[in-house]
């Protein structure tokens, strides 16, 4: 929580936007958080000691301005176009009022803004963009959402754009941004297939998100070669960063398999075999390369200068804070294999 009051207004109408929108009973009331929410995020990136914070907030702006005309548009057009009275509607305005809020929330033909606006933003704001902004939209899109061609290609895109998209990317902020496109492609597959799939989905994606965010805060670092020094008081922050990074990435023992797994296994049961294939096997790319990046920071490169020393004597509450989440990350999957297991 910020000390800052303006912060904490900004704050508190940026999250009443989101839950205006989520439990709002018309078209209307939802645009209307969404714009909200809006309104309140665009103030909250500005920081004057950063020059690229102007550049992302105007992008964003731009992007998701656009998006909400789209959509008041869009539903406007709904309620003209169509019979008010009778429920039937054509079969394409799903995909139609679908298409903004996909835009809004990053999914991948339409996630070009997403690694542009995050690598101007400071590691807090990369947290909200990744996990709160995204909770409306797609929450929205859970009324309109069915298994069709238009869902599918979607998912698959996703998937793919985030798992090849992160391939040699050097920046910390770049992997994040493609791991959440390559996330909303999975929160799409949960929730077509239901809606409570979903919030378990994203609830953990979530937390692991912000795991790695505060650990990557923490060690201060924005590009992964700079992962490679260390020294002594680091090596605790450099493992909590990339443990939390493979659970982000679905490796079996931490939390983030998971959701993979319940998502994996609904999408068996609901006869969507070929899709599970492609999208455990682009998980499997990712896995790939984050698995490199780490054996080369923790093994290969090791180097320790001696006038790297930064004290993080100060930073007893966000070590905390890290350290607790990262053990959530850690050991979450065999806490809750336990406790199925306990009766
Ligand atoms: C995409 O999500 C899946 C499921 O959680 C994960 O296995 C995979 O590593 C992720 N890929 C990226 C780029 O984050």
């Amino acid at each position: 929580m910020p000390s800052n009051p303006t912060k904490i207004l900004l704050l508190t109408t940026l999250m009443s936007g989101v839950l205006v929108s989520v439990s709002s009973n018309s078209w209307l009331g939802a645009w209307m958080g969404l714009e909200i929410n809006l309104m309140s995020f665009i103030p909250l990136m500005s920081n004057v000691k950063n020059m690229y914070n102007t550049e992302a907030s105007l992008k964003y702006f731009i992007v998701q301005a656009l998006a909400s005309a789209t959509l008041l548009f869009m539903v406007v057009m709904k309620t003209l176009t169509e019979n008010l009275f009778t429920m039937e509607g054509t079969a394409y305005t799903p995909m139609i009022i679908c298409t903004p809020l996909l835009l809004k929330s990053g999914a991948a033909p339409l996630h070009w803004w997403f690694p542009g606006v995050m690598e101007g933003l400071s590691w807090e704001n990369c947290a909200l963009l990744m996990t709160v902004q995204k909770a409306a939209p797609l929450m929205l899109m859970s009324y309109l959402i069915e298994i069709n061609t238009f869902t599918l290609s979607i998912i698959l895109l996703s998937t793919i754009v985030g798992s090849i998209g992160g391939l040699n990317q050097t920046s910390m902020r770049k992997i994040l941004t493609y791991s959440s496109i390559n996330h909303t492609g999975w929160m799409l597959t949960a929730l077509a297939i239901s809606e409570n799939m979903w919030v378990v989905y994203f609830m953990i994606y979530s937390t692991l998100a912000l795991t790695v965010v505060s650990a990557i805060k923490l060690s201060g670092v924005s590009f992964i070669n700079q992962t490679m020094m260390t020294n002594k008081e680091t090596v605790l922050m450099k493992f909590m960063m990339f443990t939390s990074l493979l659970s982000l990435g679905g490796l079996p023992p931490f939390l983030g398999f998971l959701p993979k797994w319940i998502v994996i296994q609904a999408m068996i049961a609901n006869n969507m075999a070929p899709l599970a294939t492609i999208v455990v096997v682009t998980s499997l790319i990712t896995l790939y390369y984050y698995l490199k990046i780490s054996y080369s920071s923790f093994m290969i490169l090791n180097t320790e200068p001696k006038w790297n020393l930064s004290s993080h004597k100060n930073k007893k509450t966000k070590n905390i804070t890290a350290l607790s989440l990262s053990s959530i990350s850690l050991l979450g999957m065999m806490a809750s294999t336990i406790m199925t297991n306990i009766n």
